[in-house]
């Protein structure tokens, strides 16, 4: 089974597998970020906001990383190693296709962190055995969420309806896609 290493390089920021210690972090950031990420996250929540919960998603993140469909890192500075933010990737089961998703606390954005991550999680994810190509799903009214999946060398492969699931969005969901170089070289889909 294909998995991503716990630690990736990401220039100003570093990519550190999700652990139970960053619970109060997390959700110090999210509370701090709550009217920030509400427009687009569905999960923003004052229950979010909660160590307790944190530690919940901490677990359930663990689970997945052990099953090796979904990998979620903590974004912490690499100076200082001060949490900023999250990102994770998610194999799909039967496809070659894995989707990144992140969040940037408010007082971090504008920084380059997000594109920063989201680049070396692609580069990581597109050299993973039976990976394809990576998505970024965002809703079309997500200027800074698209402005990294164009900066991160994706492609606007289509726009699909949808419900919107978070206040800020318009229901018009953009598919960004990047896909891997040369020829396909090994693996399967998630085992
Ligand atoms: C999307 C998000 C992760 C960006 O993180 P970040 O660290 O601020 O991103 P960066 O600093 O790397 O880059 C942001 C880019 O978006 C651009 N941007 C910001 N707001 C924008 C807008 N409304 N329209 C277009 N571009 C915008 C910035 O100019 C910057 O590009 P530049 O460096 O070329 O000037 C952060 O805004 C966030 O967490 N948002 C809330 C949660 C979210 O939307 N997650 C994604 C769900 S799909």
């Amino acid at each position: 089974m294909a998995t991503p290493p716990e630690r990736i390089d990401a220039g100003p920021v570093t990519l550190r597998r999700v652990r139970a210690t960053d619970a109060g972090a997390i959700a110090a950031a999210v509370s701090a970020s709550m009217e920030y990420l509400r427009p687009w996250m569905p999960w923003a929540n004052p229950a979010a906001a909660e160590r307790r919960s944190q530690l919940a998603r901490v677990a359930e993140a663990d689970q997945w990383w052990e099953s090796g469909i979904g990998f979620t890192y903590s974004v912490v500075t690499a100076v200082g190693g001060t949490l900023v933010g999250e990102i994770s990737l998610h194999r799909r089961a039967g496809d070659h296709i894995a989707e990144i998703g992140y969040w940037i606390a408010a007082s971090q954005a504008g920084r380059g962190y997000g594109t920063a991550a989201g680049t070396a999680l692609t580069t990581v994810a597109l050299a993973l055995p039976g990976v394809m190509r990576t998505e970024i799903h965002c809703d079309a009214a997500n200027g800074a969420s698209a402005a990294i999946a164009r900066k991160a060398g994706y492609r606007l492969d289509r726009i699909e309806q949808r419900e919107p699931e978070a206040p800020g969005e318009s229901g018009r969901l953009m598919i960004w896609v990047r896909d891997r170089a040369g020829p396909p070289s090994g693996g399967s889909g998630p085992e």
